[in-house]
């Protein structure tokens, strides 16, 4: 996944360190991603936490102490695999359901910054030393629990990579989006005007843009109030329940 050598520096870097680096590759070379890191904008490494397990057995987890289900991941591979990064100064993030949560203000945080670790936790988590010893942030991508880190960190890749300069062609998309604003984006329609007995909002024909702007306006508030009544502060965002 690294440039080829004599092409400029990439305006950002990830390390990514998992159990699971093949779940990585093809994401990492279709579609957004892959564009961004085949035009060397962005550079993803991927490194395998087992490799750095320094037992004949290659161990990386082990039962917590305490007691309860579950295997946890030990701290000294983890600390090990960062500490083999060469010098510099780098964001480090552990991607855990107990992390606090991923939004575009902090994906806009992220993407100003120019070396980015992803330290995907797996089993029942991570031995928490990790995240004093390496100055982690923990962050989730949602209230659910996913089996591991690699599917939020290539969600959190993903926000990040769309907003570094020069991978989205047209500024003004990423700008009029979701959580942009105080609301979702509007709805959006394309041809046919009309598909299955359902039309496009004549307004979207009119060719009147004041008319337009204030129906998406509109649409987006319906939209807000439908989907996510929490944006426009009528009560709690609804919480995953178990
Ligand atoms: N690992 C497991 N679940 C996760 C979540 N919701 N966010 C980030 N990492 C996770």
């Amino acid at each position: 996944m690294s440039r080829a050598s004599g092409e400029q520096e990439p305006r950002l870097r990830v390390d990514v360190l998992t159990l699971f680096p093949r779940i990585f590759e093809v994401p990492l070379e279709e579609s957004l991603l892959g564009r961004a890191v085949a035009g060397g904008l962005v550079e993803v490494r991927l490194h395998d936490i087992r490799g750095f397990a320094s037992d004949r057995h290659r161990q990386v987890d082990d039962y917590g102490f305490g007691g309860g289900p579950g295997m946890v991941l030990k701290p000294e591979p983890i600390v090990s695999a960062v500490e083999a990064l060469e010098e510099g100064t780098k964001r480090v993030v552990l991607l855990s359901p107990a992390g606090r949560s991923l939004t575009q203000a902090l994906v806009k945080e992220l993407a100003k910054e120019s070396w980015l670790v992803l330290i995907c936790g797996r089993y029942e988590g991570v031995d928490e030393r990790v995240v004093g010893l390496l100055g982690a942030e923990e962050v989730s991508i949602g209230d659910f629990v996913l089996a591991g880190g690699e599917v939020a960190a290539l969600a959190m890749l993903e926000a990040v990579v769309r907003l570094v300069p020069g991978v989205v062609g047209n500024e003004e998309s990423v700008i009029s989006e979701s959580f942009e604003g105080r609301l979702l984006d509007h709805p959006h329609y394309t041809r046919p005007r009309e598909f299955r007995g359902a039309a496009v909002p004549d307004v979207l024909l009119s060719g009147d843009h004041g008319r337009i702007s204030r129906w998406r306006r509109e649409a987006a508030l319906e939209k807000t109030r439908r989907n996510r009544p929490d944006l426009l502060g009528d009560g709690p965002p609804g919480r995953a329940s178990e």
